[in-house]
């Protein structure tokens, strides 16, 4: 078996490794440093190939460095931290204007390469994946070994079924070691994998996968969360009745239950059993595509955000090293769903890239009781601890024996991610969880950029962490912040819309099919510069603190959801002719959605329409898109060229009447004190609004 599997690595490597060319396998390359540890301040470092002498410094030296210079920072750092078959000629090429960023061009290389066969040669019996399953106390550990046989054998079932390089594949899987090793063997195809999170419903998928065109839906006979059983395959089969371009659904087994499979249907792991365990890697171009991950934006639509080869890679990986101290033989426990892209940079792609020891968490927080989280900790020994702020407000009600009961003495760093972090949340992780005795990195970055761009660390062991705020830009990033007359503002105590003014290599490429929409959406508002769509502001000490989206975009429990997308699916419902949604505060999702509805007058029973709407968004979107509140209204504040003042119903909701602003652009401003009325009304009758 260990020779069989040393044969295929070594096979995967000589194919990269070709006649004539550097040998890509220099001993002191990241993820092989068999028994030294990776230091974790930036400057010793250093001791390392050309892209190593480039980290020399403290970390405002270094920042400055790569801000001034970005292409030969990176370009020094993807050379020494890369496999590449080819390595590149050209750093960088970009024109912000033309929404167009490369990196590394000319360097060809394979990221399954770099994220297993490295690592399964220099330690085929290192665990790459500990899989906490949802059953509690239940993990299984995969070693590198184990991990790119299984990789190898999905790609050469892939293969089999007639996907190619360049072929779109969904993914509807459940948090699991076959997931990873899907999302590995499209890489090692060159196939693009497109991660769509299990709760998302059968139409949601269906919309993805038309709009990439995908050849193949990966999925599970059933999931398992929260003791609770999903039925994976069911949606699949309802959303592929309207995807033509599906040729094939491959089905793994992660329950006992016998499920119907039909003509399309391929059981995965029976024909994965019939396959080798070596398959060629695909050497692919930095600029190919790697994966698009679909995301909310302002209008009704998804967007499919592109992320590419080699940039995407160096930029998870090097991140996460550098931002959470990750040292070799770490245990590394990021809790986030693949289905979005913390799973996908740090759960798979960056600490595998580093030879990490990645943890898979398939439950829940509250799962069977709220210390799970903690449990999990303490059999698993983790080292890093990454998770959202939603999660930590909702344990932290429980109190503090959830977490006291358990041994946390593994702990070194703690993250947060997804929304801002509030101070209590903050305070309580820092000082319950981590005993006072962690360095906490509240981490902000989003889809588009790949990887995380601001946070406390890294910086000099012992620097300041100001709690509740993200802080320093991580090297190579620009922040600037910008006023509402696209000026940019300088000095300290400011705030603006916040806008990144150089490429670094995690940045999004592209939105598939639509690259008019990708420079509309980031690269107009303020030309020259990278527009995030959040707002922030940079405190006396120059530190950068996310104040939250500027758009119609929701963040529920760190989910990024569009107004938009909500009020399209509820203007379906023929009694409904209008709909508004706006944000408003939660306790524990951070942000919950309000919906405003206008039905028809000859609708015999409102309130029913109210339940409709909302089984309509559950069914169209997902369960955790429905509103909380659904409330009808005779009419909504409109301007006098019909554009819906959302901002007035918000005001509304949030108990901010007194100070309506500018209402002049009003219609009919008799609106406001019927809406207010009725939602007084509602809100005395209902003990959640506050
Ligand atoms: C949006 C991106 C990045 C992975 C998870 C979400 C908000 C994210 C923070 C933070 C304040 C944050 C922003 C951003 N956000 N992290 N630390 N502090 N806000 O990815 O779904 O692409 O959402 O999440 O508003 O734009 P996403």
């Amino acid at each position: 078996m260990a020779m069989a599997t040393s044969a295929a690595a070594t096979a995967a490597l000589s194919c990269l490794l070709r006649a004539g060319k550097r040998s890509c396998l220099p001993s002191a390359r990241w993820g092989c440093l068999s028994s030294a540890r990776l230091s974790s301040g930036v400057s010793s470092y250093g001791q390392r190939g050309s892209g190593a002498r480039s980290l020399r410094g403290n970390y405002r030296e270094l920042w400055e460095r790569a801000a001034r210079e970005p292409g030969p920072f990176w370009g020094a750092l993807a050379r020494e931290a890369l496999l590449w078959d080819t390595p590149h000629h050209t750093d960088c090429e970009w024109d912000f204007a033309q929404g167009r960023v490369r990196w590394f061009l000319g360097g060809r290389l394979n990221v399954a390469v770099n994220c297993l066969d490295q690592h399964a040669q220099c330690s085929p019996d290192r665990v790459a994946l500990i899989w906490e399953k949802d059953e509690p106390g239940t993990e299984e550990r995969i070693t590198y070994r184990e991990l790119l046989e299984m990789t190898c054998r999905l790609a050469n079932t892939l293969k089999k079924n007639g996907i190619k390089k360049g072929d779109r594949v969904a993914l509807y899987m459940p948090v699991s070691p076959l997931a990873v090793a899907a999302m590995l063997a499209c890489a090692r195809i060159g196939a693009v994998h497109t991660v769509v999170f299990a709760g998302f419903s059968g139409e949601s998928l269906a919309g993805r996968i038309n709009d990439s065109e995908c050849k193949a839906v990966i999925t599970c006979n059933q999931g398992l969360r929260g003791g609770r059983v999903i039925e994976l395959k069911k949606t699949v089969d309802e959303a592929v009745e309207s995807c033509p371009s599906v040729k094939c659904v491959f089905v793994a087994q992660r329950t006992s239950n016998k499920i119907h499979l039909g003509s399309r249907d391929i059981p995965l792991e029976e024909e994965m059993a019939k396959e080798a365990s070596v398959c060629a890697p695909e050497i692919m171009d930095s600029e190919d595509m790697l994966f698009m991950l679909y995301t909310s934006g302002s209008t009704g639509k998804p967007k499919g955000i592109v992320h590419t080869q080699a940039g995407y890679l160096l930029y998870s990986a090097f991140t996460h090293k550098h931002v959470f101290d990750y040292k070799q033989d770490d245990v590394f426990g990021c809790v986030a769903d693949i289905g979005w892209i913390t799973g996908h940079s740090y759960v798979v792609y960056g600490p595998l890239c580093n030879g990490g020891t990645t943890v898979l968490f398939e439950s829940t927080p509250i799962y069977p009781d709220p210390g799970r989280y903690w449990e999990t900790v303490q059999r698993l020994r983790i080292n890093q601890f990454y998770c959202a702020p939603t999660a930590l407000r909702l344990l932290l009600k429980y109190g503090d024996e959830y977490v006291k009961k358990y041994d946390r003495s593994s702990l070194t760093t703690l993250g947060s991610v997804g929304e801002p972090i509030n101070h209590e949340a903050w305070q309580w992780f820092y000082d319950v969880v981590g005993e006072g005795r962690c360095t906490l990195v509240d981490t902000w970055w989003q889809t588009e950029t790949g990887g995380i761009c601001i946070a406390p660390r890294p910086s000099e062991k012992g620097a300041e962490i100001v709690p509740a705020i993200a802080m320093r830009p991580f090297y190579g990033i620009t922040p600037v912040l910008m006023d509402e007359n696209g000026k940019m503002i300088d000095g300290n105590d400011v705030s603006g819309a916040l806008c990144i003014a150089k490429p670094w290599p995690g940045i999004a490429r592209t939105i598939y099919g639509d690259h008019q929409r990708f420079i509309e959406a980031y690269f107009k508002a303020y030309p020259g510069y990278y527009f995030t769509g959040d707002g922030a502001h940079r405190t006396e000490e120059g530190y950068y603190q996310i104040t939250g989206r500027m758009d119609d975009v929701l963040n529920i429990s760190g989910h990024r959801l569009g107004t938009a997308e909500i009020e399209d699916v509820m203007d379906e419902h023929p009694a409904v002719p209008e709909t508004a949604v706006i944000g408003y505060p939660h306790e524990i999702k951070g942000e919950a959605a309000f919906a405003f509805i206008v039905v028809r007058d000859d609708t015999p029973y409102p309130e029913m329409v109210t339940k409709e709407v909302r089984a309509i968004v559950a069914s169209k979107i997902a369960k955790y898109a429905v509103p909380d509140h659904v409330l009808v209204v005779k009419r909504l504040p409109k301007t006098r060229s019909g554009k819906i003042m959302r901002r007035l119903l918000r005001r509304i909701v949030t108990g901010n009447v007194s100070d309506l602003g500018d209402i002049t652009t009003l219609d009919d401003p008799s609106v406001i004190t019927e809406i207010i009325d009725t939602y007084e009304n509602y809100k005395a009758k209902n003990s959640t609004l506050k």
